[in-house]
């Protein structure tokens, strides 16, 4: 059984389309064993709850610097044991020494197809408003390896979804979510958990 700690900031509906495709068995051979936030406020620690899923939040601003937050961030990690980490909309620039640590073993959905919109800057709904900005008619979603770079590492899935004439970027930030990430975060785990991953 994979051990899965999943990494969020805000609302958490990819946390949810997660554990809905566990308890659904489209992912098979894995746990969600915690779910962590930086966020205090984060809905995606409720849904965790609702799930009575070990529900954790580690802030930046109970700590005195962001070494001893990176610190206590590695600790939390580390106390569940976990085979694989899912930054599912987690904010927070991963510590170079949990990477170093957790080299292939975490994975990182992003809203657009990388190597388009995808960088320093260009998060929530900054990609989509780019996306628009440039005209694109294709945009997307990818799944990656997390490495030391921002959104560079290795790409395990990606799907394309259409941008449509009179999409807002909330509009298509929708469309983005139900026809690629939701399905695409659940089948990277799946395939992780079963063998399915080169
Ligand atoms: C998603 O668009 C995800 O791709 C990005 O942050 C957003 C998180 O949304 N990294 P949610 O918290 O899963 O609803």
């Amino acid at each position: 059984m994979l051990k899965v700690g999943v990494l969020v900031s805000g609302g958490g509906t990819n946390l949810q389309a997660i554990l809905d495709a566990i308890d659904e068995g489209r992912v098979t051979n894995a746990a969600v064993e915690v779910v962590i936030s930086n966020n205090p406020g984060a809905f995606a620690l409720k849904r965790a709850g609702n799930h009575k899923i070990p529900a954790v939040c580690v802030s930046p601003k109970s700590f005195e610097s962001r070494e001893a937050f990176n610190q206590a961030l590695l600790e939390t990690v580390d106390s569940y044991g976990l085979d694989l980490i899912v930054l599912a909309g987690f904010l927070v620039k991963v510590p170079e020494m949990m990477i170093e640590k957790y080299r292939n073993r975490i994975i990182n959905i992003h809203p657009s197809l990388i190597p388009s919109f995808c960088g320093v800057g260009y998060y929530g709904l900054k990609v989509h408003e780019a996306a628009l900005k440039r005209g694109v008619k294709l945009t997307g979603a990818t799944v990656h390896f997390v490495d030391e770079g921002m959104d560079s590492g290795p790409i395990l899935l990606q799907k394309a979804v259409e941008v449509l004439p009179g999409d807002t970027p909330e509009i298509l930030q929708r469309r983005v979510m139900e026809e690629a990430e939701w399905q695409l975060l659940p089948q990277a785990i799946d395939m992780i958990a079963n063998g399915r991953v080169s």
